[in-house]
């Protein structure tokens, strides 16, 4: 069985280099001691080249769609890969709320895969859309429009992070057997468009140490995604503890 992968999206939440360097090297520490969990940090681009320094698998929490050019303020993925980063997570609600539609998306998963990151696909519903039935067709229409062209062999290794946006630093998580029900859905889906990746599907939405078990402990949930958990030195220790040792 392969490792459940444990991602810590810091958002813009730290406000120094250091507070980002100690919680790394803490969960780095912890990751050592266990063999069936892979720590995965998103720190602040700032930061994203001294973390990649301490040996820590690192993902950016977004980038630009083009390498090099009159693109002020943006980010290049080639730059990134450049630095050591392995993952960049694309399409976050976060972002999507700032205006990266479905098309920008797109852009920005093939400009990822093309300097050979491992695009984190982040998709979910609404409250709205879920309450209104819509769930399925939201997530379906995310999901076809991201991966919409993207040249087999550039493509060869994908997660896909179902975030329901009601779920996001709001303390309620999903349900985990409903959760599980869409990510089957979602994967399906996914497996069908992209034939040749390996994928892998986590969630992410109100993670803690006390109700990852019942995520990770379903097959089909890879590992999660978590915001306000990661920034709690024990609490996210305790959950990359949790998901090693469900994994065995
Ligand atoms: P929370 O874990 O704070 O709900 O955030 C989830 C998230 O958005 C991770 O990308």
């Amino acid at each position: 069985m392969s490792n459940k992968i444990i991602i810590a999206n810091f958002k813009m939440n730290l406000s120094s280099k250091e507070e980002a360097i100690d919680l790394c090297q803490y969960y780095q520490q912890k990751d050592k001691e266990l063999p069936n969990v892979d720590f995965i940090a998103a720190p602040d681009f700032l930061w994203l080249e001294d973390v990649v320094k301490l040996g820590v698998a690192t993902s950016s929490q977004d980038c630009f769609f083009e390498d090099s050019g009159a693109f002020t303020g943006e980010i290049s993925p080639m730059i990134l890969k450049n630095l050591g980063v392995q993952y960049c997570i694309i399409g976050h609600s976060e972002r999507r709320r700032l205006g990266d539609t479905d098309e920008i998306i797109n852009k920005k998963i093939k400009a990822v895969v093309k300097n050979g990151l491992i695009p984190i696909l982040c998709v979910g519903e609404t409250l709205e859309q879920k309450q209104s039935g819509q769930k399925e067709e939201v997530l379906k229409n995310q999901i076809t429009k991201a991966l919409d062209n993207i040249p087999p062999s550039t493509l060869y290794s994908l997660v896909v992070a179902y975030e329901p946006v009601w779920a996001i630093g709001t303390g309620l998580a999903e349900d985990p057997e409903e959760a599980e029900k869409t990510m089957e859905f979602i994967l399906n889906l996914t497996k069908q468009i992209i034939t040749e990746a390996e994928i892998k599907i986590i969630y992410g939405g109100s993670v803690d140490a006390v109700n990852i078990g019942n995520f990770v402990s379903k097959n089909i949930i890879q590992g999660a995604l978590v915001g306000g958990s990661s920034l709690k030195k024990e609490e996210f220790a305790k959950i990359l503890e949790i998901a090693n040792s469900l994994n065995k």
